[in-house]
């Protein structure tokens, strides 16, 4: 999505208490920035305008909350976003400016979030070189298991067929169980969902929202993600797999 350069948007995330640009400075000592460090401490992976993470936050106020992104611009809207709903003394969010793709560069081993967020994130899905940039791709996801908490948790949200069904495979092969799934989020009522502003406009559009939470689980996965291709004939193997391994448990 194109997006036109917002010039209040630097200066104020410059002033915003609760803004860092530098994520490195603080790993292993997230929950410290927090007036409250032993409440649960959830992480949001590309959380664009802060659409929905300003109505959870504001719902949550025992739960810290970390949101990421890589564009300055999204991030003062989500700034002001979070401000006009939590009020100026916004206590239990920080904003953090990063390239996800490095985030075991900002968050370590001591961190261990309970959740991770990751909803909308970009499909990818022109070309298969692209997929390495998904936000769900293996690179990703054994980076996050790193610093996950010991049964933590990723939920995942979004409108792309491929992307969620390429991103089944991905969780599974990185150890990450799925403890529910949906093919049309809004049609089975999952509650509470916080809509963002990607989901408003996908459900305006009528396209179902597709997603599941998934569990970490051991043992450690032992590959080497930055050189894994999901290939046609793994992909339809795996999901048959999958979606018979569900049935069963489902019964
Ligand atoms: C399609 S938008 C979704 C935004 C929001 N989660 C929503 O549901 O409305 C994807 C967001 O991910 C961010 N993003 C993509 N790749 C990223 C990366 N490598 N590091 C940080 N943010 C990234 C983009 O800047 C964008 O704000």
């Amino acid at each position: 999505m194109h997006m036109r350069k917002k010039k209040w948007a630097r200066p104020e995330l410059a002033a915003c208490p609760f803004f860092t640009e530098e994520g490195e400075q603080r790993k292993n000592h997230w929950r410290e920035q927090f007036p409250d460090p032993s409440r649960p401490l959830h992480l949001e992976l590309g959380c664009g305008k802060g659409v929905s993470t300003a109505l959870m936050a504001a719902a949550n106020p025992e739960i810290n909350y970390v949101i990421a992104d890589l564009s300055a611009d999204v991030l003062g809207d989500a700034r002001r976003n979070l401000v006009q709903t939590c009020g100026e003394e916004v206590r239990n969010v920080q904003i953090l400016e990063t390239d996800i793709c490095f985030i075991e560069r900002v968050f370590g081993k001591e961190d261990l979030p309970e959740r991770i967020y990751i909803h909308f994130c970009n499909p990818w899905t022109e070309r298969p070189k692209q997929a390495k940039k998904r936000l769900t791709h293996p690179r990703q996801l054994l980076q996050y298991r790193s610093f996950l908490a010991e049964n933590g948790e990723i939920w995942f949200k979004t409108d792309d067929d491929t992307l969620f069904e390429d991103s089944l495979v991905y969780f599974d092969l990185c150890g990450f169980e799925a403890v529910y799934l949906t093919h049309d989020l809004h049609r089975d009522g999952f509650y509470p969902n916080y809509i963002s502003e990607h989901e408003r406009k996908y459900l305006d559009l009528g396209v179902p929202i597709k997603g599941g939470i998934f569990r970490k689980r051991g043992p450690e996965p032992d590959f080497d993600p930055t050189r894994y291709r999901l290939t046609p004939g793994v992909r339809q193997a795996a999901l048959l797999w999958l979606n018979k391994d569900l049935d069963r448990r489902n019964e």
